[in-house]
């Protein structure tokens, strides 16, 4: 109680500083570009349908995009079926896992103005901590550990931290099967690399959540790639699983990628093209599916091809990039790159490629884009225009870029190959650029 009546302006500071104090969305120092919030939104909006078990999570980060993106009554709306997608999920009308939603509640009205339904929703924070309250004063509840775990690794934040609340979490809840599986997912990525293969203690790890999580095809389908990745003979078991994720397509978190990925390298590149068919075939609308049978194509033609590839083949591809471009406008970056390389391969398309190719390099990009660029218009100028020099050129223009990524590390190879080997008369230059590079 108060022993003078508090000024208006003072119960803003005490609003606003319980408003900083809530765990949510709003206080987790989440602060991506709008490019990362509409390409995680892409994402979200493909993984995000009915009986995924991180349902309630995606729409509370979806809401949280939308309200960073500009649209509000979008937010509140996500934030609503986020609340209703726990009450089915967790078979409660309340619980614990309700202290974030009710948390981004309580910041989108703050930020809309409306301080009464504001408050309203920070006491509802407050019924619920003293409901369900953390095991000790500097511990979170296991809920809030995880969604918050979950949630960062969205935004590729520091892997050690997301680790560290998963642990927390599963250490208070061990019977969350789900926890244990995105954990495990969690300490995984980043070896995606076709190249790297698991440390041994995150494989072990995969093997025992497989075991627990069993009826988690993504989850399978990893961890079946990993273990081809060390040499194991996976044909049968690929293909049997194959026949498993063809049966759950209603979801892209059914490891349609990862198996795609598995038929490519370890079964057969033809299968994997007929095996996305197949899935598109039977929904024809899913756009994701589209994106996995156009994924395909690209590597018959482009990874694949001896000697020319098919034109029906190209011309399938084109035709399936295209669509792409329009149900992804927000990733249609890459994929203008990719439908240019396409083009290269084809018949009549190598001015069209060049077209394509000239119309990227004169847009407005962000440094990290031009690099991708500038990396892959040098191999295309190698692999498709038989210009060497050109394509060094491109490849010093990527290294130059001082942004840290793959594209500057392939860039930086390929001029050190040369020099080394004095491949190229311009050998001398390189030797002298690369001596001359800065660090990013
Ligand atoms: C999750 O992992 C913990 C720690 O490794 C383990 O004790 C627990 O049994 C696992 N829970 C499930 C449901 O797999
Ligand atoms: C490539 O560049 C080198 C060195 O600048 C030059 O000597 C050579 O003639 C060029 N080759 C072609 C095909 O233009």
């Amino acid at each position: 109680s108060f022993l003078f009546p508090i000024s208006a302006a003072q119960s803003q500071t005490t609003l606003v500083s319980k408003l900083e104090a809530l765990q949510c969305h709003f206080t987790w120092d989440l602060d991506p570009s709008k490019k990362k919030l509409l390409r995680l939104s892409d994402m979200l909006v493909d993984i995000g349908k009915k009986g995924h078990c991180w349902l309630g999570h995606i729409y509370n980060l979806r809401g949280f995009i939308q309200y960073k993106l500009g649209f509000p009554e979008d937010a509140q709306s996500f934030f609503n079926k986020a609340a209703e997608a726990f009450r089915q999920m967790r078979k409660a009308d309340d619980g614990p896992w309700l202290v974030v939603n009710y948390g981004n509640l309580a910041w989108l009205h703050h930020h809309l103005g409306d301080q009464a339904e504001s408050e309203a929703y920070l006491s509802k924070v407050e019924a619920l901590m003293k409901k369900y309250p953390s095991p000790s004063q500097d511990e979170l509840h296991a809920e809030i550990y995880a969604e918050k775990a979950w949630t960062l690794m969205k935004f590729s934040t520091d892997r050690e931290l997301v680790a560290d609340y998963f642990q927390k979490a599963i250490r208070m809840q061990p019977d969350m099967v789900e926890w244990n599986t995105s954990h495990v997912m969690g300490l995984a990525s980043g070896f995606d690399h076709i190249d790297t293969v698991l440390e041994a203690d995150i494989l072990e790890k995969m093997r025992v959540a497989k075991e627990q999580d069993s009826e988690n095809l993504y989850l399978a389908a990893y961890y079946l790639e990993q273990r081809a990745k060390k040499g194991e003979r996976v044909e049968d078991e690929a293909r049997e699983l194959a026949g498993k994720i063809l049966r759950n397509l209603l979801s892209s978190y059914n490891g349609m990628k990862a198996i795609l990925r598995v038929y490519r390298h370890y079964v057969s590149i033809d299968e994997a093209v007929d095996l996305a068919e197949e899935a598109l075939e039977q929904h024809p609308d899913e756009r994701y599916l589209k994106r996995c049978a156009a994924l395909t194509l690209r590597w018959k033609i482009i990874c694949f091809s001896d000697g020319r590839p098919k034109q029906s083949t190209i011309d399938r591809a084109i035709s399936l990039q295209e669509e792409v471009i329009s149900l992804y406008p927000h990733s249609s970056f890459v994929k203008k790159i990719e439908l240019a390389n396409i083009y290269a391969k084809s018949n009549h398309g190598q001015a069209k490629a060049e077209q394509m190719y000239q119309e990227l390099l004169n847009s407005d990009l962000e440094p990290a884009d031009k690099q991708l660029l500038y990396n892959q218009y040098a191999k295309y100028l190698n692999f498709d225009r038989q210009d060497q020099n050109k394509s060094l050129k491109y490849h010093m223009k990527a290294a130059e870029i001082t942004h840290q990524s793959f594209y500057r590390g392939n860039s930086i190879k390929v001029l050190e190959n040369v020099k080394n080997k004095r491949r190229n008369s311009m050998w001398r230059e390189i030797e002298e650029f690369l001596e001359n590079l800065q660090e990013p």
